[in-house]
């Protein structure tokens, strides 16, 4: 069975949270702040196959958690008029389960599968011929009496959301017509995101106190409403209730995000770098000891922000610290010379 690690955010939260990240999401387009280049193509792929009145192009969603790749899927139901189904790579357990899923969707439909690299591979090879020609071949009976029964489905649209688009093999990723790599976003993103929450939320915020919750963000909407509500509930206990620069300092300072959106974890990684290995090289399986985290978070959640925004780089004998990483904490006296 699967351990809680990896279970999605959205299967941990409780049934309340959900409806509110429900009512944060945006619904169409217009609403879905930044990822501008994804944005523009996708509009255009989307008018042309309801001009031709035809199912979507399968579309690959990629980049790390957090930055609005279930919101896109649904972005794209609504835009497309489509009815939508979701599931996950790991809860398809046999090839039925796909078939059974495929069948249901009305011609046009939409089939949602989050972690899709987690998807067995019995499963993802029956995709091809769905993906490619709408049918599947299954062996229906067993010993004897068994015979590959050919299986027409409706045409479809399979969208596929993963931390980890390396981690798919090659034939099911050239089966998808549109990629769309989601970028991290910049803090004026953000801010708009904020400000928006906040609406939703019916919390008071001034403007310089969207943009500190956006600068610690780690350019991420996820973790930027996740602040927002940490905020809130600080301003509420310890002020007036409006949201401004000087309660979210605060309030983000006591849950140890400092002014570059960095965490605990972050903190951890890059100072058992600098003061256990000498900057390094340090190998991925040697800091997850160290730091108590899987690799898998490591690699999918920790390191591409911090390499984004050149506090470590990646070399072919492990991870480094740069001199930003040793400048944040004040550790210059320990580099290298
Ligand atoms: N472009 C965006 N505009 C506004 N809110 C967003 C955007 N992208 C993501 N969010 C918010 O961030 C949260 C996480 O987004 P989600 O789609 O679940 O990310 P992912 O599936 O990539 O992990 C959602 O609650 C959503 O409200
Ligand atoms: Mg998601």
């Amino acid at each position: 069975m699967e351990d809680n690690q990896h279970l999605t955010s959205e299967q941990v939260m409780d049934s309340k949270e959900q409806s509110l990240e429900h009512t944060l999401r945006p619904q169409r387009l217009a609403h879905y702040l930044g990822q501008e280049k994804i944005k523009k193509e996708l509009s255009i792929y989307i008018e042309a196959a309801k001009n031709r009145e035809e199912a979507l192009d399968h579309v690959l969603l990629y980049g790390p958690p957090g930055l609005g790749k279930t919101t896109m899927a649904m972005v794209i139901a609504n835009e497309m008029g489509a009815e939508i189904r979701t599931t996950s790579g790991p809860a398809i357990e046999k090839p039925g389960d796909l078939v059974a899923l495929l069948n249901d969707l009305e011609p046009g439909g939409i089939l949602f599968i989050d972690e899709i690299h987690r998807m067995p591979r019995i499963a993802e090879e029956m995709l091809y011929s769905a993906m490619e020609d709408f049918y599947v071949d299954i062996i229906i009976g067993q010993g004897e009496t068994a015979h590959p029964v050919h299986f027409p489905l409706p045409p479809f649209t399979l969208i596929g959301a993963t931390t980890r688009a390396g981690s798919l093999s090659a034939p099911l990723r050239d089966r998808f017509g549109i990629l769309a790599h989601m970028e991290y976003y910049t803090k004026e993103e953000l801010e708009k995101i904020v400000l928006r929450s906040a609406s939703v939320l019916q919390t008071d915020i001034v403007e310089d106190g969207a943009l500190e919750i956006a600068r610690r963000s780690r350019g991420t909407p996820r973790i930027a409403n996740r602040l927002l509500k940490r905020v809130r509930d600080y301003a509420q206990v310890r002020g007036e209730g409006i949201v401004d620069k000087e309660n979210a300092a605060s309030a983000l300072d006591l849950l140890s995000v400092d002014h570059k959106g960095l965490d605990s974890v972050d903190h951890k990684l890059l100072k058992t770098m600098i003061t256990l290995y000498n900057g390094g090289p340090v190998g991925l399986n040697t800091l997850s000891a160290n730091i108590g985290e899987e690799m898998m978070t490591i690699e999918d959640m920790v390191e591409p922000f911090l390499l984004k925004e050149g506090f470590i780089q990646r070399t072919s004998r492990g991870r480094m610290a740069t001199q930003k990483a040793y400048d944040h904490f004040d550790l210059m006296h320990l580099m290298k010379k």
